[in-house]
């Protein structure tokens, strides 16, 4: 879901005739974007990466998380959000949704055990996570939360960004995205202590174009640099977005309550008022009735969609978690005491969940008109399913 045309040809073609593509020595235009990002999410650091993976590994480095660490992660997420934990040499751990279809509190809370040292929060579908619990079990056993706010750019949770709350967090521009430079990502953090490494991880290359001064912290990393011409198209991306989420917050809302007397269950919503309002989902009674929903309505199914469920997590279910068995932390001595017995069925109670959740995708283009389609195509697949 995103919004792309003559601004961003315009922002391109100034970068390119400028002939300045390097990002450093011009405090240009991804310097300007890091500066604006930070502001606009309310937090004190913000640094450029090449993809939203690039970006979690970032955080997660940046707070230490590494070999013998287990690390959360949600039932239903893109398998990025596990990747990065491994590519940062911690073990993935996954865990239950619930009917938000975003990671379970209570399931949190039951998953901790003496290696757990951090949690990544996944704001699925433009839909924040129950933050407030979530904070509060994090502060309770003293775990890092990385939220993962790839699909989430621009909502929030009771008036905060996505990705302004936790201790670190990560972003992804991809094609997918609601901001988007085909590629790209971030990395936001109000902690000053971990910006030395977060840089580190996204272009360990850096202090030769900055500030070459022999620091501690630096180590040797894969690069990440965002260039010129990503940093251009995301500055006019970012002058747009609240006004895309608007429209879609309240296309979700109207949806919603022209199909209140249905019978149909919306997904439990941790934050309406401010989401992104980029799908509306609804949990419909039997995996049977939703496929038969699906037909009608040509709707998705969330556990359906052949990517967003672990079930589909080849390389992790294979322990594959480098290219090299060295390199990989499932062999790595530091982590044998970790938990990584992975099976189809451990979560089974959010596969439950997520086989009868019919899901819309909204778009800003969309005219009123074609809601309202969309709110009658809904509402006969319900009478006929309910
Ligand atoms: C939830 C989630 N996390 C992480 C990522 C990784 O982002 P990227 O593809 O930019 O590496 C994605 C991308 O689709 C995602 O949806």
């Amino acid at each position: 879901m995103f919004r792309i045309g003559k601004e961003e040809i315009k922002a391109i073609e100034n970068v390119l005739l400028s002939g300045k593509v390097f990002r450093y020595g011009i405090g240009g235009e991804c310097a300007r974007f890091e500066e604006r990002y930070a502001e606009y999410l309310g937090v004190k650091h913000c640094l450029m990466t090449s993809s939203g993976t690039t970006a979690l590994t970032a955080a997660l480095v940046g707070q230490n998380i590494g070999p013998g660490a287990e690390v959360l992660v949600p039932a239903c997420t893109y398998i990025a959000t596990a990747i990065a934990v491994l590519a940062a040499g911690a073990i993935p751990v996954i865990v239950d949704v619930d009917e938000s279809i975003t990671i379970s509190p209570a399931a949190i809370e039951k998953a901790i055990g003496p290696r757990t040292k951090a949690v990544i929060p996944v704001h699925m579908w433009g839909m924040p996570c129950d933050m407030d619990a979530i904070m509060a079990i994090a502060q309770k056993h003293n775990l890092i939360v990385i939220e993962d706010a790839c699909q989430c750019v621009g909502g929030g949770y009771k008036g905060r960004k996505a990705g302004s709350i936790g201790h670190a967090s990560g972003f992804s521009f991809n094609y997918y995205k609601n901001m988007t430079a085909g590629e790209g990502g971030a990395v936001v953090t109000n902690d000053d202590a971990a910006v030395g490494r977060m840089g580190c991880m996204v272009d360990c290359c850096k202090f030769y174009w900055t500030d070459r001064q022999t620091d501690e912290s630096l180590f040797v990393s894969n690069g990440a640099r965002a260039s010129e011409i990503e940093g251009a198209i995301l500055n006019v991306q970012l002058d747009r977005i609240d006004g895309m989420l608007d429209i879609m917050r309240g296309y979700k809302k109207r949806i919603l309550a022209a199909l209140a007397d249905t019978g149909l269950q919306p997904v439990k919503a941790n934050s309406l008022d401010h989401e992104a309002g980029t799908h509306v989902m609804f949990v419909l009674p039997s995996e049977a009735q939703a496929t038969k929903f699906q037909q009608l309505a040509g709707s998705g199914i969330a556990g359906k969609t052949g990517r967003h469920v672990y079930t589909e997590w080849d390389p992790i279910f294979a322990h594959r978690g480098a290219p090299y068995d060295a390199l990989n932390p499932y062999l790595m001595e530091a982590n044998l005491g970790c938990r990584m017995d992975y099976r189809k069925d451990m979560c089974a109670a959010s596969l439950g969940i997520l086989n009868r959740t019919a899901m819309f995708g909204l778009h800003p283009d969309r005219t009123e008109s074609e809601i309202d389609q969309l709110v009658e195509r809904i509402r006969k697949a319900a009478a006929q399913v309910l």
